[in-house]
Protein backbone atom coordinates (compact mmCIF):
# COMPACT_ATOMS: atom_id res chain seq x y z
CA UNK A 1 0.00 0.00 0.00
CA UNK A 2 1.22 3.85 -1.00
CA UNK A 3 2.46 5.61 2.23
CA UNK A 4 -0.33 8.42 1.36
CA UNK A 5 -2.81 5.76 2.22
CA UNK A 6 -4.20 4.75 5.64
CA UNK A 7 -6.43 2.64 4.42
CA UNK A 8 -7.67 0.69 1.59
CA UNK A 9 -11.93 1.07 1.75
CA UNK A 10 -12.41 -0.68 -1.55
CA UNK A 11 -10.48 -3.65 -2.62
CA UNK A 12 -9.59 -4.53 -6.29
CA UNK A 13 -11.89 -7.83 -5.97
CA UNK A 14 -14.80 -5.46 -4.19
CA UNK A 15 -14.40 -3.35 -7.31
CA UNK A 16 -14.66 -5.95 -10.12
CA UNK A 17 -17.42 -7.62 -8.63
CA UNK A 18 -19.44 -4.85 -8.00
CA UNK A 19 -18.88 -3.00 -11.76
CA UNK A 20 -19.73 -6.31 -13.24
CA UNK A 21 -23.13 -6.83 -11.35
CA UNK A 22 -23.71 -2.87 -12.49
CA UNK A 23 -22.85 -3.72 -15.91
CA UNK A 24 -25.22 -6.26 -16.27
CA UNK A 25 -28.04 -4.32 -14.13
CA UNK A 26 -27.82 -1.27 -17.28
CA UNK A 27 -27.44 -4.61 -20.04
CA UNK A 28 -30.56 -5.58 -19.00
CA UNK A 29 -32.11 -2.09 -18.48
CA UNK A 30 -31.53 -1.42 -22.09
CA UNK A 31 -32.02 -5.17 -23.54
CA UNK A 32 -33.02 -4.23 -27.37
CA UNK A 33 -31.63 -0.53 -26.64
CA UNK A 34 -28.77 1.54 -28.09
CA UNK A 35 -26.60 3.25 -25.48
CA UNK A 36 -24.11 6.02 -25.16
CA UNK A 37 -21.77 5.79 -22.27
CA UNK A 38 -20.22 9.02 -21.22
CA UNK A 39 -17.13 9.32 -19.60
CA UNK A 40 -16.74 12.28 -17.27
CA UNK A 41 -12.85 12.52 -17.46
CA UNK A 42 -10.35 12.11 -15.40
CA UNK A 43 -11.67 10.63 -12.28
CA UNK A 44 -14.22 7.71 -14.31
CA UNK A 45 -11.67 6.69 -16.11
CA UNK A 46 -11.18 3.10 -14.77
CA UNK A 47 -14.89 2.64 -14.36
CA UNK A 48 -15.69 3.61 -17.56
CA UNK A 49 -13.55 1.47 -19.16
CA UNK A 50 -13.91 -1.43 -16.91
CA UNK A 51 -18.63 -1.07 -16.84
CA UNK A 52 -17.88 -0.84 -20.64
CA UNK A 53 -16.68 -4.66 -20.97
CA UNK A 54 -20.10 -5.61 -19.10
CA UNK A 55 -22.02 -4.15 -21.62
CA UNK A 56 -23.80 -6.50 -23.76
CA UNK A 57 -25.55 -5.06 -27.38
CA UNK A 58 -25.15 -1.69 -28.85
CA UNK A 59 -22.42 0.69 -26.74
CA UNK A 60 -21.02 3.81 -28.20
CA UNK A 61 -18.45 5.66 -26.39
CA UNK A 62 -17.80 9.30 -25.78
CA UNK A 63 -16.34 11.62 -23.41
CA UNK A 64 -16.81 14.83 -21.75
CA UNK A 65 -14.61 17.00 -19.48
CA UNK A 66 -15.92 19.46 -16.60
CA UNK A 67 -14.12 21.73 -13.95
CA UNK A 68 -15.74 22.79 -10.71
CA UNK A 69 -13.12 25.80 -9.56
CA UNK A 70 -11.89 25.74 -6.19
CA UNK A 71 -8.86 23.83 -4.29
CA UNK A 72 -8.36 20.57 -4.94
CA UNK A 73 -10.29 18.83 -2.03
CA UNK A 74 -13.60 21.31 -1.69
CA UNK A 75 -15.83 21.81 -5.17
CA UNK A 76 -16.59 25.32 -5.48
CA UNK A 77 -20.16 25.13 -7.35
CA UNK A 78 -18.84 26.97 -10.22
CA UNK A 79 -19.36 24.44 -13.61
CA UNK A 80 -17.40 24.74 -16.88
CA UNK A 81 -17.21 22.54 -19.57
CA UNK A 82 -13.90 21.91 -20.67
CA UNK A 83 -14.40 19.08 -23.27
CA UNK A 84 -17.67 18.38 -24.71
CA UNK A 85 -18.77 15.18 -25.99
CA UNK A 86 -17.89 14.23 -29.87
CA UNK A 87 -21.55 13.80 -31.27
CA UNK A 88 -24.71 14.37 -30.43
CA UNK A 89 -27.17 12.57 -28.36
CA UNK A 90 -30.36 13.93 -29.26
CA UNK A 91 -33.08 10.87 -29.23
CA UNK A 92 -30.16 8.79 -27.63
CA UNK A 93 -30.51 6.63 -24.45
CA UNK A 94 -27.43 8.26 -22.60
CA UNK A 95 -25.19 6.69 -19.15
CA UNK A 96 -23.29 8.99 -17.65
CA UNK A 97 -20.47 7.47 -15.83
CA UNK A 98 -19.08 9.23 -13.00
CA UNK A 99 -16.35 8.48 -10.51
CA UNK A 100 -18.24 9.94 -7.23
CA UNK A 101 -21.51 12.38 -6.39
CA UNK A 102 -20.11 14.26 -3.39
CA UNK A 103 -21.71 17.76 -3.08
CA UNK A 104 -23.57 16.94 -6.83
CA UNK A 105 -22.81 20.18 -7.85
CA UNK A 106 -21.48 18.59 -11.16
CA UNK A 107 -24.10 16.10 -11.74
CA UNK A 108 -26.79 18.93 -11.43
CA UNK A 109 -25.63 20.37 -13.90
CA UNK A 110 -24.19 17.92 -16.41
CA UNK A 111 -27.25 15.90 -16.39
CA UNK A 112 -29.17 18.82 -16.77
CA UNK A 113 -27.13 20.06 -19.72
CA UNK A 114 -27.31 16.84 -21.63
CA UNK A 115 -31.24 16.59 -20.70
CA UNK A 116 -31.20 19.93 -22.56
CA UNK A 117 -29.84 18.48 -25.64
CA UNK A 118 -32.83 16.49 -26.33
CA UNK A 119 -31.85 13.02 -25.11
CA UNK A 120 -34.34 10.23 -25.22
CA UNK A 121 -33.09 9.24 -21.81
CA UNK A 122 -30.29 10.28 -19.30
CA UNK A 123 -29.33 8.27 -16.36
CA UNK A 124 -26.27 8.61 -13.71
CA UNK A 125 -24.03 5.50 -13.14
CA UNK A 126 -21.73 6.30 -10.19
CA UNK A 127 -19.28 4.27 -9.00
CA UNK A 128 -19.23 6.30 -5.03
CA UNK A 129 -21.49 8.55 -3.63
CA UNK A 130 -21.34 10.72 -0.41
CA UNK A 131 -24.61 11.59 1.00
CA UNK A 132 -23.29 13.04 3.99
CA UNK A 133 -21.57 15.89 1.53
CA UNK A 134 -24.75 16.59 -0.68
CA UNK A 135 -26.20 19.82 -1.60
CA UNK A 136 -27.66 19.58 -4.59
CA UNK A 137 -30.05 16.22 -5.27
CA UNK A 138 -28.93 14.22 -7.85
CA UNK A 139 -30.82 10.78 -8.35
CA UNK A 140 -27.80 7.85 -8.44
CA UNK A 141 -29.21 5.53 -10.91
CA UNK A 142 -26.59 3.36 -11.02
CA UNK A 143 -24.70 3.35 -7.82
CA UNK A 144 -21.14 0.92 -7.12
CA UNK A 145 -21.01 1.71 -3.48
CA UNK A 146 -22.24 4.49 -0.69
CA UNK A 147 -19.08 5.91 1.34
CA UNK A 148 -18.53 7.98 4.58
CA UNK A 149 -17.22 11.81 4.10
CA UNK A 150 -13.43 10.76 3.52
CA UNK A 151 -11.44 12.07 0.72
CA UNK A 152 -11.00 8.85 -1.22
CA UNK A 153 -8.13 8.09 -4.05
CA UNK A 154 -7.31 5.52 -6.85
CA UNK A 155 -9.20 3.79 -9.59
CA UNK A 156 -9.39 7.06 -11.27
CA UNK A 157 -9.33 9.35 -8.53
CA UNK A 158 -7.12 12.11 -7.91
CA UNK A 159 -5.58 14.18 -5.31
CA UNK A 160 -3.70 16.61 -7.30
CA UNK A 161 -3.46 14.47 -10.48
CA UNK A 162 -1.55 12.07 -8.31
CA UNK A 163 -2.97 7.87 -7.41
CA UNK A 164 -5.45 7.94 -10.20
CA UNK A 165 -3.62 4.37 -11.20
CA UNK A 166 -3.86 2.74 -7.67
CA UNK A 167 -6.12 -0.55 -8.33
CA UNK A 168 -7.94 0.38 -5.03
CA UNK A 169 -9.93 2.60 -3.78
CA UNK A 170 -8.18 3.96 -0.73
CA UNK A 171 -8.25 7.22 2.28
CA UNK A 172 -5.97 9.21 2.10
CA UNK A 173 -4.48 10.33 4.98
CA UNK A 174 -5.36 13.65 6.13
CA UNK A 175 -2.16 15.20 6.38
CA UNK A 176 -1.51 14.64 2.57
CA UNK A 177 -4.01 17.68 2.05
CA UNK A 178 -4.42 19.87 5.13
P1 LIG B 1 -19.38 17.43 -6.65
O1 LIG B 1 -19.16 18.13 -5.36
O2 LIG B 1 -19.63 18.37 -7.79
O3 LIG B 1 -17.96 16.78 -6.88
O4 LIG B 1 -20.40 16.32 -6.52
C1 LIG B 1 -17.70 15.86 -7.81
C2 LIG B 1 -16.22 15.87 -8.09
O5 LIG B 1 -15.45 16.21 -6.93
C3 LIG B 1 -14.31 15.39 -6.87
N1 LIG B 1 -14.30 14.65 -5.60
C4 LIG B 1 -13.36 13.80 -5.19
N2 LIG B 1 -12.23 13.43 -5.80
N3 LIG B 1 -11.73 12.04 -3.96
C5 LIG B 1 -11.41 12.53 -5.19
O6 LIG B 1 -10.39 12.15 -5.72
C6 LIG B 1 -12.86 12.38 -3.28
O7 LIG B 1 -13.10 11.89 -2.19
C7 LIG B 1 -13.72 13.32 -3.95
N4 LIG B 1 -14.89 13.88 -3.60
C8 LIG B 1 -15.21 14.70 -4.64
C9 LIG B 1 -14.39 14.45 -8.07
O8 LIG B 1 -13.55 14.96 -9.09
C10 LIG B 1 -15.81 14.51 -8.52
O9 LIG B 1 -15.98 14.32 -9.90
MG1 LIG C 1 -10.75 15.26 -9.20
Amino acid sequence: MLDVVKEVLISEEELKQRVAELGKQISEDYRGEDVVLVCVLKGAVMFFSDLARHITGNVTLDFISCSSYGSSTVSSGVVRILKDLDRPVEGKNVVVVEDIVDTGTTLHYLLKNLKSRNAKSVRLAALLNKPDRRKVDVHVDYQGFVIPDYFVVGYGLDYDEKYRQLPYVGVLKEEVYQ
